[in-house]
């Protein structure tokens, strides 16, 4: 396993390392990155919208105080009106401009966040999917589930409203000072010396949500996988009556979700009146010297209104800003989590230079294969067999021998640790997905029926395959029969009432997939073991019908499937004991002999 595997795929931790910390943040930039370089130009628009539109707001409070310098002489006669009326146009017109230019970033900002999370969104599904089986048994669906909902809407929710709060906090913030110190240089003196608490009381915020908001995700996480598992395992939860321990263990995990969430509330009560205290001492201080120096002569009421106007103006968006820092940590953590299952790699990747294998014969070799999952024990240990195209080979041997492990290697769901598995001589990691998926296929017990109809299920066999074919196909297997009887027949959408088949009848429908497909390869892993006698039987015949051209292995406990195969490979602990033709093993004195007695006493 990778060390990114290892990194990501293990269980989500709250703990980092500085030197992870940095790793993951800079796994978060480039994912940021990559998302926004395609839309560089709205990016760019979006920018000087806003940056004027908080020019053009900044400068209210300014035109008031001008206002006022001007209307107070012309109130006591001592000036006229007429530039009063200027400051007035000019402070609707700003007015309307700032409304304007607010309406028209709103619309491009919306267009480039929903931009943004429709390519993320398509990209942690398509990435999701394309990982191998490796992930997939270690990253629970629960925590795959999270992160494609909660985590995305995470970020939706910050690039909707957090990025407008940044920009009213920050760049108005900026702009507002620097009007400040223009109308006044001393009360800008003031915010200076404010800034100092003002940006320790900030940083305290930042790094404690950060390390709060992190917590949450991981909770948050916990409680969706505790969700999705008891939800998918419902059927042994009730029938071995694990609700009542199900429901103590989600509402252990949703208090430690609703107590992480406190957490991060908590820190606003410490943080928004220390905002308020240092905001309210600066105002007073502003007023206070702008009054003593009013009664000096050398201060305007007018200039005073704007320097008070001004403060409260850079004081109050600080609010928000808490609340962006909010979203953003929230936001932040969620794409440390997406941006970690992006840069997962595929454990068994595509070969850049596929050798072409436009026609598969179905000659199967292991070379010297080890194997083991992960970095457990090995399960395979140098592993060799010649499968020769067109033979049928049965796989038996007792629970954990390693049968499906060999099966998953064939159809290079994982790849060996040494060694090679090759089919017509080409390794399998040489090979085309497209090519490796012709040629070999696997059916399991699982048998999963997508949303659909059963048509369209066995058509997956074949994508573009007639309906003729897929009629053909389900008759080779014995599976037409129950088609017909439901309500719908082939069109029978599987998902709704009435469409619903059994554990057997879903068997079929696989097999059906897998002759239509017309592998040079198939696997069948107890793919049998949900049917009943007849039913077997009569697979039993297409079997022998459907085999008859090419290499078939058969995994199977059940030993009247095994009477069909030419070869026998009795597997105990990952290693070929016995292997030789059915009448062979069954004359001799061996492990299978022993079986197929018992088997043949059983019958009777
Ligand atoms: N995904 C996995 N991760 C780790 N270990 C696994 C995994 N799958 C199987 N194993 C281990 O590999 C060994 C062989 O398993 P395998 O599924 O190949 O057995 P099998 O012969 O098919 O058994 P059965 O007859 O019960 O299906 C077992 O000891 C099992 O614990
Ligand atoms: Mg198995």
């Amino acid at each position: 396993m990778s060390g990114t595997v290892q990194g990501t795929a293990g269980e989500d931790r709250t703990d980092y390392t500085k030197d992870e910390s940095r790793v993951i943040r800079e796994r978060s930039q480039r994912l940021l990155l990559s998302l926004l370089a395609p839309m560089k130009w709205r990016v760019l628009l979006v920018s000087i919208v806003v940056v004027v539109q908080t020019g053009v707001r900044v400068l209210g409070p300014a035109l008031l105080g001008i206002g006022l310098n001007t209307a107070l002489p012309a109130v006591t006669g001592e000036g006229d009106w007429g530039p009063t009326w200027g400051v007035v146009t000019a402070y609707a017109a700003t007015a309307i401009l700032g409304a304007a230019l607010l309406a028209w970033y709103d619309t491009l900002a919306a267009h480039l966040t929903q931009a943004v999370l429709l390519d993320l969104r398509t990209r942690v599904f398509h990435h999701t999917q394309r990982l191998s089986l490796e992930f997939h048994e270690t990253y629970t669906s629960g925590r795959i589930i999270s992160r494609q909902t909660s985590d995305l809407e995470t970020i939706r929710e910050l690039l909707n409203g957090g990025l407008t709060q940044l920009v009213n906090g920050v760049l108005y913030g900026v702009f507002t000072f620097i009007a400040l110190v223009l109308v006044d240089w001393q009360s800008g003196l003031v915010i200076v010396v404010a800034v100092v608490p003002l940006g320790l009381l900030m940083r305290w915020f930042y790094r404690r949500s950060q390390v709060r908001y992190r917590e949450t995700r991981v909770w948050s996480a916990q409680v969706i996988v505790k969700f999705v598992e008891t939800m998918t395992g419902i059927r042994a939860g009730k029938a071995f009556r694990a609700e009542p321990g199900n429901e103590r263990i989600f509402a252990g995990l949703s208090e430690k979700y609703r107590e992480a969430n406190m957490r991060v509330i908590r820190l606003f009560g410490t943080f928004e009146p220390g905002l308020m205290a240092i905001s309210a001492f600066a105002t007073g201080i502003v007023v206070l010297w702008g009054g003593v120096r009013i009664t000096w002569g050398e201060f305007t009421v007018g200039a005073l209104l704007s320097a008070v106007l001004y403060v409260r103006n850079f004081f109050t968006p600080l609010q928000e800003v808490a609340t962006f820092i909010n979203s953003f940590q929230a936001a932040s953590a969620a794409l440390e989590k997406v941006s970690g299952v992006l840069e997962e790699e595929p454990s068994v990747p595509d070969p850049e230079s596929p050798t072409a294998l436009p026609e598969a014969h179905g000659h199967l070799r292991f070379d010297d294969v080890t194997f083991g999952y992960g970095a457990g024990r090995t399960i395979l240990p140098e592993f060799s067999l010649d499968i020769p195209e067109g033979q049928t080979v049965a796989v038996v041997g007792t629970t954990g021998a390693g049968k499906s492990t060999l099966a998953k290697l064939v159809s290079r769901f994982y790849d060996p640790s040494e060694g090679s598995v090759t089919l017509d001589e080409i390794d399998l990691r040489d090979l085309s997905q497209q090519d490796l998926r012709r040629a070999i296929v696997m059916v399991t017990q699982e048998a999963y029926l997508f949303s659909g109809t059963v048509a369209d299920n066995i058509a997956l066999g074949r994508p573009g395959a007639s309906f003729d074919e897929i009629e053909g196909a389900a008759k080779a297997v014995g599976a037409h029969e129950f088609i017909m009887s439901l309500p719908d027949g082939y069109d029978t959408d599987v998902n709704k009432r009435g469409g619903r088949v059994s554990a057997g009848q879903r068997q079929l429908v696989s097999f059906a997939r897998a002759f239509l497909a017309d592998p040079a390869v198939l696997i069948l892993d107890e793919a049998t073991a949900s049917l009943d006698i007849p039913s077997e039987q009569m697979i039993q015949r297409a079997l022998q019908t459907l085999l008859a051209d090419r290499t078939a292995i058969i995994i199977a406990h059940r030993l009247s499937t095994v009477e069909i195969a030419d070869r026998v490979l009795v597997m105990e602990h990952g290693r070929v004991i016995e292997d030789d033709a059915p009448e062979t093993l069954i004359a001799g004195t061996g492990t299978f002999a022993k079986l197929h007695r018992a088997w043949r006493e059983s019958l009777v």
